[in-house]
């Protein structure tokens, strides 16, 4: 049966501040891709609604917006091709947030772990917005009528509530009106670590800036921070399964793979037997290609902050553009008076 939805990915990213290889290789070149194959319909939102349920420092979330709206662009998500906004700027997400709150129930927010842990022990004193944030993340989808989510797999509790919300508004109203989204859950392959622990995610708040590669980081500091990179005495397996109890090397193979656009598979067939000494070269030598231009490009679009606040307008106008009309319906399902 033909699917009464326009194939539409929507996926966000919270403006909360330093972008790293993690969130490039899974989710903005994963974004990319969906644009470039054009067998959908894409829209990216920096979620800034979603940063403020901790705290946020205006000034900072300003320009962590922009930066990120850089971060995008860089990557090669074009904004013509894509509808490309901050999520404050299309209210509809935030009113159909409300009207999600009132069809969630606390129970369901209550199981989130990512709620159990960001609330912690002191979950009394945690932002209701915050208990709240699942709804909303459901709103940013829904009001697209999205059928593809990309996400990370820490995101795939988040779908399944979406899911169960979009179904329970369906069945209370007697209605099909919201669909029932496919997560597109990132492989093992784009889960990016740190490069001093090779258990542990790639991430901006660790307290040690030679764990990460920053989108920031100009063509020296990727080349050096690959070369100081964590390995083991071994040289590299001729197949993955060599890989296994080796997170650290598991880690620089995925990373080169997916830089490359080609597979762990593929680059052990080539590197295999290699030491890290021949290996480290040559990843860092494609990091820096790859990389090194989006930290130029973010900073020569940094430069220009009204042009960047022009392309979230835009973008804006045209989610709002599909929002609007689907806020409308809702409203009319529910019984609002126009
Ligand atoms: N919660 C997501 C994250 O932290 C960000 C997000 C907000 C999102 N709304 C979304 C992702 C809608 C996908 C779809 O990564």
């Amino acid at each position: 049966m033909a699917s009464q939805y326009t194939p539409r990915v929507f996926s966000g990213i919270q403006p909360s501040g330093g972008l790293t290889l993690g969130n490039y290789l899974g989710a903005m070149k994963r974004f990319v891709d969906m644009q470039n194959t054009g067998d959908f319909e894409t829209v990216y939102c920096m979620v800034d609604l979603h940063a403020i349920t901790v705290w946020q420092d205006p000034q900072a979330l300003s320009r962590n917006t922009r930066e990120l709206c850089a971060g995008f662009i860089a990557s090669g998500i074009d904004p013509e091709k894509s509808i490309l906004f901050n999520q404050s700027q299309v209210p509809e997400h935030a009113q159909l947030g409300w009207v999600f709150n009132c069809v969630a129930r606390m129970g369901w927010m209550q199981r989130m772990t990512q709620w159990k842990d960001k609330a912690g022990k002191n979950s009394q004193n945690a932002s209701l917005g915050l208990f709240g944030y699942p709804s909303l993340m459901a709103a940013d989808i829904l009001i697209y009528h999205a059928t593809h989510v990309p996400v990370g797999e820490d995101q795939k509790q988040h779908l399944e509530l979406t899911r169960d919300i979009a179904i329970k508004f369906n069945n209370d109203y007697g209605v099909d009106f919201f669909p029932v989204t496919e997560p597109v859950i990132e492989g093992a392959a784009t889960r990016v670590m740190s490069l001093r622990d090779g258990s542990k995610k790639m991430s901006k708040s660790d307290p040690s800036d030679m764990s990460r590669i920053n989108l920031t980081d100009d063509a020296d500091a990727i080349a050096k921070k690959i070369k100081k990179a964590k390995t083991d005495p071994e040289a590299l397996p001729s197949d993955v399964d060599g890989l296994a109890d080796r997170p650290e090397a598991r880690n620089l193979v995925n990373i080169y793979a997916a830089l490359a656009d080609s597979t762990p598979e593929a680059v052990l067939a080539e590197f295999g037997g290699q030491q890290f000494g021949a290996f480290k070269p040559a990843l860092g030598d494609l990091a820096v290609s790859k990389l090194a231009p989006i930290s130029a490009e973010m900073s020569r679009l940094m430069d220009d902050p009204a042009e960047i606040d022009k392309i979230l307008r835009r973008g804006a106008e045209r989610g709002r553009e599909i929002a609007a009309p689907i806020l409308a319906k809702t409203y009319e399902i529910i019984g609002m008076v126009r």
